[in-house]
């Protein structure tokens, strides 16, 4: 049976002094785990977090990356220079990314594309606003969203990790019922499914306000294969109870 993968999303949070605090907590608790787990850390702290995590399980995960290769773009941080820090996933396309820094979906397709081509596993973001979902828009704007990523990756996909996360349900308490995340991640799982024969092995993780309460019933569902954490991965005995809930 394939692990499941539990992802702290640190967000723009975090100190050199916090971030070591958190992990040494994290290590002492997680001698146990079965699953994968990995922290998605704020750029300037991925020194720190490498040395901090190495040999400890704990995968180094980066939140955004460049679509370009390398050249003039102020500000930006390249895939390669992610690996130079022995970067194992990074997040793309997460809905903070698409909201706030005008991302579309064909930018979020070839920041996967930069990402997989440095050897680094990125965990495409989807997920529908609160509108979209009223208006019964839920599956045509998820399939559009990982359709620009199939359409740009081809055979490559099964090699992506896939994260929904409905954007009402980021930060806000609110999360998906474990039904409704599950009718969500099916129609997900169809669609890779129509796209390569790897389908089953490609993870689905699920994100928005999962916490230590509403984790275990989030993860037994079928085709919810982990967890993508913001608030409670800030929380080291609230992220270590669900890593404890995955298996
Ligand atoms: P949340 O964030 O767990 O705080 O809702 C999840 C995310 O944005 O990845």
């Amino acid at each position: 049976m394939k692990k499941q993968l539990i992802a702290g999303n640190w967000k723009m949070n975090g100190s050199s002094v916090a971030n070591e605090t958190l992990l040494k907590a994290l290590v002492a608790g997680m001698a146990s785990a079965t699953c994968q787990v990995a922290v998605c850390v704020p750029a300037p702290y991925l020194a720190q977090v490498q040395g901090l995590v190495a040999g400890t399980g704990i995968e180094l995960g980066a939140q955004d990356v460049s679509q370009h290769e390398a050249g003039a773009f102020t500000g930006e941080v390249s895939a390669a220079m992610l690996r130079d820090f022995a970067t194992r996933y990074c997040l793309v396309g997460h809905s903070e990314r698409r909201q706030y820094h005008g991302e579309t979906d064909v930018v979020v397709a070839v920041k996967a594309l930069r990402a997989l081509a440095a050897g680094i596993t990125p965990i495409v973001c989807v997920g529908e606003t609160l509108e979209e979902r009223e208006a019964g828009r839920t599956e045509e704007v998820v399939k559009r969203q990982l359709a620009a990523v199939i359409h740009a990756n081809g055979h490559c996909i099964s090699e992506i990790v896939v994260a929904y996360e409905p954007v009402w349900a980021i930060g806000t308490g609110k999360t998906a019922s474990p039904e409704e995340a599950q009718q969500v991640h099916a129609v997900l799982r169809a669609q890779l499914r129509a796209a390569t024969a790897q389908a089953e092995r490609v993870l689905i993780l699920y994100g928005g306000s999962m916490n230590a309460a509403n984790a275990a019933q989030l993860l037994s569902q079928q085709d919810i294969d982990g967890g993508l954490v913001g608030g409670a991965s800030l929380k080291p005995t609230d992220f270590l109870t669900i890593i404890a809930a995955a298996n």
